[in-house]
């Protein structure tokens, strides 16, 4: 693609540096009150005519009720939600837990640290702008992938990397220090109870995932999506799914993300107190195929309120001693062989940082053809 578009002068990269440059963020220029959006956020037509095509006639994806499995030996009850996960995450990839056992208070607290943090002068928040060791520490930054990616989006980030190697909390902005610390070790509570129920409706033990490292590496991010003025222009976040083995997603009341279900895009309506949890690609390579990682986006925020959502990537932190991931060998027999081949850290990180979240996964790469 020539950088410099020869018809109209438009010169792309250097808008994006421009913005990027600036360290104003998404909320700079919602904030100061442009009605038109630069145009390196326009998505193609094909992206936005799919956007019209969003389901109103299915709810919301399933929604687990945690209480009863908290702190109780009740067995039956356990196999019935275990059941309930294994169906969700099976069909859905996507589902809400309620009664998981964190108290309101520390997420309405997360959320509005998240918001608060945001919502500072962008002169203050440009100490932390940077693009650069997106594998470790904290940084704060519009559109991670804003330079490979083909459209931009209207979203900006804070992100920490919460393990393996502990995050040196004096890093993390103070406007958000203690909560983004306690919401890591509650949000990791619920995805440990989380895994437990999805290794049992695999048939493995309930510690499996636990023992393969499955919650040490933690990436958390605090995203903001302030008012779009041209919201039908662009997108909130691009359609894709998450690499790892699942992410826990907390949002505030502001609507605007949806999960592909078969050919339709569905809305997830916030549930007060609600927890999403979806699948990864990592999960679904390794359950052979069982649980799904889907595609998911955001819209942009038409809303005069910012849409903030605080999700944490689960991911595993050891690699075997050989450096190869695959299908795990306990799920595999001769009537369900591996569908898809063992993979390389080395494939796994290149295959997410070398390009737009909107491009294939590596899902698609290591699928064993027939
Ligand atoms: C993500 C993501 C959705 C949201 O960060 O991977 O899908 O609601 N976020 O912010
Ligand atoms: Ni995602």
């Amino acid at each position: 693609m020539a950088a410099m578009d020869a018809t109209s002068g438009y010169d792309r990269m250097k808008e994006l540096k421009e913005f990027d440059e600036s360290k104003m963020g998404v909320k700079g220029l919602s904030d100061s009150g442009i009605t038109s959006i630069p145009r390196f956020f326009v998505h193609p037509p094909e992206t936005l005519s799919d956007f019209k095509n969003s389901s109103s006639t299915c709810t919301n994806i399933p929604i687990i009720d945690l209480s009863g499995i908290i702190n109780s030996k009740d067995n039956d009850h356990r196999l019935k939600i275990v059941e309930q996960v294994k169906e969700a995450a099976k069909t859905w990839g996507f589902f809400q837990v309620i009664n998981h056992g964190v108290p309101i208070s520390v997420i309405d607290e997360t959320i509005h640290a998240i918001k608060a943090f945001h919502d500072q002068p962008h002169e203050v928040k440009a100490k932390y702008y940077k693009r650069e060791n997106e594998l470790g520490g904290v940084m704060y930054t519009s559109n991670n992938d804003l330079y490979r990616a083909k459209s931009a989006a209207w979203h900006d980030s804070l992100q920490a990397w919460m393990g393996p190697e502990p995050l040196k909390v004096a890093d993390l902005p103070e406007i958000c220090r203690n909560e983004v610390v306690a919401w890591d070790k509650s949000a990791t509570e619920v995805a440990e109870t989380v895994m437990e129920l999805l290794c049992e409706g695999l048939g493995l033990e309930a510690g499996k995932f636990k023992e393969l490292t499955f919650l040490d590496a933690r990436v958390l991010v605090g995203h903001c999506y302030p008012y779009c003025p041209q919201p039908d222009l662009t997108v909130g976040i691009t359609s894709h799914t998450d690499p790892g083995v699942i992410t826990v997603l907390l949002q505030n009341h502001v609507p605007g993300l949806q999960v592909k279900h078969g050919d339709e895009w569905v809305n997830v309506k916030p549930v007060p107190g609600g927890l999403i949890i979806n699948a990864g690609d990592f999960l679904q390579i390794i359950s052979n195929g069982e649980y799904k990682s889907v595609q998911h986006r955001v819209l942009a925020n038409s809303s005069k309120e910012a849409r903030i959502s605080i999700v944490i990537f689960f991911n595993l932190a050891k690699w075997k001693g050989d450096g190869y991931h695959g299908p795990l060998p306990e799920l595999l027999s001769s009537k369900k062989p591996a569908i898809y081949r063992n993979f390389s850290r080395q494939e796994f990180v290149e295959n997410f940082y070398s390009k737009g979240i909107d491009t294939k996964s590596l899902i698609e790469k290591i699928k064993i053809q027939n």
